[in-house]
């Protein structure tokens, strides 16, 4: 599916853009980063982050999800997403007060560390989530109900302004990977696995191939 591709290379695009974010902000403490730059990351994830690429997941993909398939949206895979798009908008306005502020006090740098090691994380546990679980298992529940593609939209032009910027910033300040941070695909993975969310095989038990699963073992005992 060609929304799930240019999905997916968005994810990569965020991804670096988030490792480079985090060698910007050490830079700016260390008074090495403008902070003009730094208010171009918030941006970049504000506008090709959120306002682009969360919201095409939320108004095409979710959607079809929920009101052709009848997923739920409020809980599961789509709830835990949906809500962590709204939590991340929430932090990069903290992010981008603390920036904002140009003088920080040393308690105020440990605080803009701690939040952007919070965002990237958090970031990046969605992608992988959304690469390895939702993607691929909503492609499958769309196909077999005959949903091949899902018309989309491209970049306006002020998001493709914003676009062309990440490739000058990553080149500024090379990314940087938390090797600490442990990353992986599937449920297990996931931040939000049986706490919020009980897994897709659970939660979209009745259109997962893992329902018609149980529903073929429920038909052979006849
Ligand atoms: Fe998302
Ligand atoms: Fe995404």
């Amino acid at each position: 599916m060609k929304l799930l591709q240019d999905l997916r290379a968005e994810h990569d695009l965020i991804d670096r853009m988030l490792d480079s974010f985090r060698t910007a902000v050490d830079q700016l403490i260390q008074g090495q980063a403008k902070p003009k730059d730094l208010l171009r990351f918030v941006t970049f994830f504000r506008v090709i982050a959120d306002e682009f690429h969360h919201a095409r997941e939320e108004e095409v993909l979710f959607a079809a999800l929920v009101n052709q398939l009848q997923l739920p949206g409020d809980r599961g895979p789509i709830g835990v997403m949906t809500d962590d798009h709204r939590k991340f908008r929430v932090r990069l306005n903290q992010l981008e007060q603390l920036i904002e502020k140009r003088s920080l006090s040393p308690a105020e740098q440990v605080q803009l560390r701690t939040a952007t090691e919070q965002y990237i994380d958090a970031m990046q546990h969605h992608i992988d989530a959304e690469n390895s679980v939702l993607f691929v298992e909503g492609e499958i529940c769309l196909r077999d109900a005959g949903i091949a593609e899902l018309a989309s939209r491209g970049l306006t032009a002020r998001e493709m302004k914003v676009r062309f910027t990440a490739e000058e910033l990553m080149q500024r300040y090379p990314p940087t990977t938390n090797v600490e941070i442990l990353r992986g695909d599937g449920c297990p993975m996931c931040p939000a696995y049986q706490v919020t969310c009980n897994g897709y095989e659970r939660e979209w038990a009745k259109v997962s191939r893992w329902g018609r699963a149980a529903d073929d073992d429920d038909s052979s005992n006849w």
